[in-house]
């Protein structure tokens, strides 16, 4: 049965969405308020709050300042790699973002221009998102795993003016230089970036380029003499683009609006997390992926609430009580984190030794998203941490969940495996290949029917026609999430993993399509395939398959580590790319396409039933034990 407060605001929000998000939007300070709410005059294409202008760092920093919340803490910085731990307040960061604002505006960056940031995890990347935010430039955020060739592609799609970055990241078993991986990228990109900003890290000291590179330290003397004020900017102006993987080797720059993103993530953070101003709120994500953009930075700072930013991992820094340490250090109230990570600390702390050590009475929620949320993980956090385990189902592209627990709006009955209801806004619908609704409890294509709710993607960057050809040309007036699942008749939703090529590995959306790229362009290699195969601790990991050329002299074990290696430097360590077999044949229909839903059932160990228009199905037979090798 589903809850009625639940009830009355979700059909609220379809019914009548411009009372529902004209109210949410009063928890918004504007420079002008909204006189409209939603401008519909465009379909497939909506907007949010069209005659509105704000600015998100303001809502994030200033306001809190200015009513009083100055000395609280905003950002509890914890890097148990660096032994560092600082605490941060409203009125500090304020000043810092308001100093490298200036910095920004002094390397002439203006509302619209972007701004590419590399970085690991430490305040002065949350400093340079609020600082773009500040004077109205857009960010685009790199996660610190990706290779200079990924890298690249952003900077070559972004055009930015400045890309901002650190001397190094840290990872538990080494640490890496990213100044050089940047000095490739640039080389490797057309456009040319006229300036560098480096945040010198005591562990490694890059290299500065005199003509172009610039010391965070110093250039922020000169922010501090002539800070930037907020600059007014439209609430439909873009705040960042964020770059996903798509089916194809070239990422999607997603872009997220200023207005409709502050009022999703301001009603967000209290009705789904049920946190606000004061509390502590650890979302233990890294701010080049959505969660992070979302919940480390805007939603708790908008909130006025403390954010912890944590530069580690859930096991080997060391061990795994490092969650729970930080729980009860920083009487953290909800943590945010992937099934992935409880995965890992399970692997090595099953019994939960680490745990019983540490006095996490602080601790009311988990939140878990990036991933499913399997059943086992489910069973085993719920039992062992004692609080309730929330899933949430959401993706870069809506930039907030679409299927939640709403702990604060009515906290609903947790069924595992099901990140419970749609979150007021979202109409999904579970459609056919034809584009009718299936009955409750039948699988489909997980769809929302337009307009998506404020905070969603308004488009790809570079590329207008992208986002209708991408997700809203595929069933007329519905958005295409991409991943499949169905709805039972209690309203719950279970979502059941991508119906395309993108791959999930420990929490990290990476695409099949731009390792089969690298793969192919091997001189041996005829043709390829990269699968996702279900994996106990990643959740699924890379798997390749090539043929190779007729006559190609290769040692196939020599070949796979050098596609491995090659994999590693193109796209990054994060792809986890192990595993590549060489083949004699790779199963197709008769039009060609390559069958890697049927290899990856194969590998998965699930019934499949291989598809009529097969063109050989002796390939399939001969690639059985290859696929699965224990079977
Ligand atoms: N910069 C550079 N390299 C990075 C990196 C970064 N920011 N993040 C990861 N890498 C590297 C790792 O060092 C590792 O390299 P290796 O092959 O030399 O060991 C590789 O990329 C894979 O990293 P990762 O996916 O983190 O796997 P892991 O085996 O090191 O750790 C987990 C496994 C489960 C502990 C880890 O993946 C994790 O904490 N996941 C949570 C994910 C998450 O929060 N996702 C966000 C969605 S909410
Ligand atoms: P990203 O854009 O990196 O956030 O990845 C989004 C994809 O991750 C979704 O399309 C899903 O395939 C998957 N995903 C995220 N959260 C969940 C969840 N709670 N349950 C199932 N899949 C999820």
């Amino acid at each position: 049965m589903v809850p009625m407060t639940y009830r009355t605001e979700f059909d609220r929000s379809i019914a009548d969405p411009e009372s529902f998000w004209g109210e949410a939007a009063r928890s918004i300070d504007w420079f002008r308020k909204p006189t409209r709410v939603l401008d519909a005059s465009n379909p497939p294409q909506y907007r949010w709050f069209p005659d509105a202008t704000l600015n998100t760092c303001y809502n994030a920093l200033d306001r809190h300042v200015i009513r009083g919340a100055a000395e609280r803490t905003a950002i509890i910085y914890d890097s148990p790699v660096t032994g560092t731990k600082r605490e941060i307040s409203y009125a500090e960061l304020l000043g810092e973002v308001g100093a490298f604002a200036g910095v920004l505006q002094q390397l002439g960056v203006e509302k619209g221009d972007r701004v590419v940031i590399y970085m690991p995890m430490i305040p002065e990347a949350v400093v340079a998102m609020l600082a773009c935010a500040r004077v109205g430039a857009v960010h685009s955020v790199v996660f610190g795993g990706f290779a200079p060739h990924e890298l690249a592609l952003r900077i070559d799609d972004a055009q930015p003016k400045v890309v901002v970055t650190a001397s190094c990241g840290i990872e538990p078993n080494r640490t890496i230089a990213y100044k050089p991986l940047l000095d490739r990228a640039l080389e490797l990109a057309e456009h040319q970036v006229p300036a560098v900003v480096v945040k010198q890290r005591p562990q490694v000291t890059a290299e500065l380029d005199p003509e172009r590179d610039l010391d965070w330290n110093a250039a922020m003397h000169a922010g501090y003499q002539q800070p930037g004020a907020c600059v007014e900017v439209d609430a439909t102006d873009p705040l960042y683009i964020l770059y996903t993987s798509g089916t194809t080797g070239k990422p999607k720059g997603i872009v997220r609006d200023n207005g409709g993103h502050a009022v999703a993530m301001a009603w967000s953070f209290p009705n789904i997390y049920d946190c606000g101003a004061g509390d502590v709120w650890w979302a233990a994500s890294d701010v080049g992926w959505v969660v992070g953009h979302s919940y480390i930075v805007y939603a708790p700072l908008i909130a006025g609430a403390t954010t912890v930013l944590y530069e580690g991992k859930p096991v080997g820094t060391p061990d795994p009580g490092a969650f729970w340490r930080v729980i009860a250090e920083h009487k953290v109230k909800a943590l945010f984190t992937a099934p992935t990570a409880l995965r890992a600390i399970k692997k090595e702390d099953a019994e939960a030794e680490h745990f019983a050590k540490y006095d996490t009475s602080s601790l009311q929620s988990l939140f878990l998203a990036g991933e499913r949320l399997d059943p086992d993980t489910y069973d085993w956090a719920s039992e062992k941490i004692g609080v309730p385990v929330v899933d949430n189902w959401w993706q870069t592209e809506t930039g907030w969940a679409i299927a939640a627990n709403l702990r604060g709006l009515e906290p609903m009955p947790i069924k595992a495996g099901s990140p419970t209801v749609p979150v007021p806004g979202f109409d999904v619908r579970v459609l056919d290949a034809s584009g009718d609704e299936v009955p409750a409890g039948e699988e489909g294509s997980i769809c929302v029917k337009l307009p998506l709710p404020p905070g969603c993607m308004t488009g790809v960057w570079g590329d207008e026609d992208r986002f209708v050809t991408g997700y809203l040309s595929a069933f007329d007036g519905y958005y295409l999430s991409g991943d499949g699942g169905r709805v039972d008749s209690d309203g719950y939703v279970y979502v059941m993993g991508r119906t395309d090529d993108v791959i999930n590995v420990a929490g990290h959306r990476l695409s099949t399509g731009a390792m089969e790229e690298v793969l192919a362009r091997h001189p041996a290699v005829a043709e390829c395939a990269v699968i996702g195969v279900a994996d106990t601790l990643k959740g699924q990991l890379p798997r390749g398959f090539v043929v190779l050329k007729d006559g190609a002299d290769v040692d196939p074990d020599e070949l796979a580590a050098e596609l491995v290696a090659k994999v590693r430097a193109e796209i990054g360590a994060v792809a986890a790319f192990k595993e590549v077999v060489v083949v004699q044949g790779l199963p197709k229909t008769r039009s060609g396409k390559i069958l890697r839903r049927t290899m990856r059932d194969i590998a998965d160990g699930k019934e499949t039933k291989v598809p009529g228009t097969i063109e050989d199905a002796g390939v399939l037979d001969v690639l059985r034990p290859v696929l699965r090798p224990q079977s």
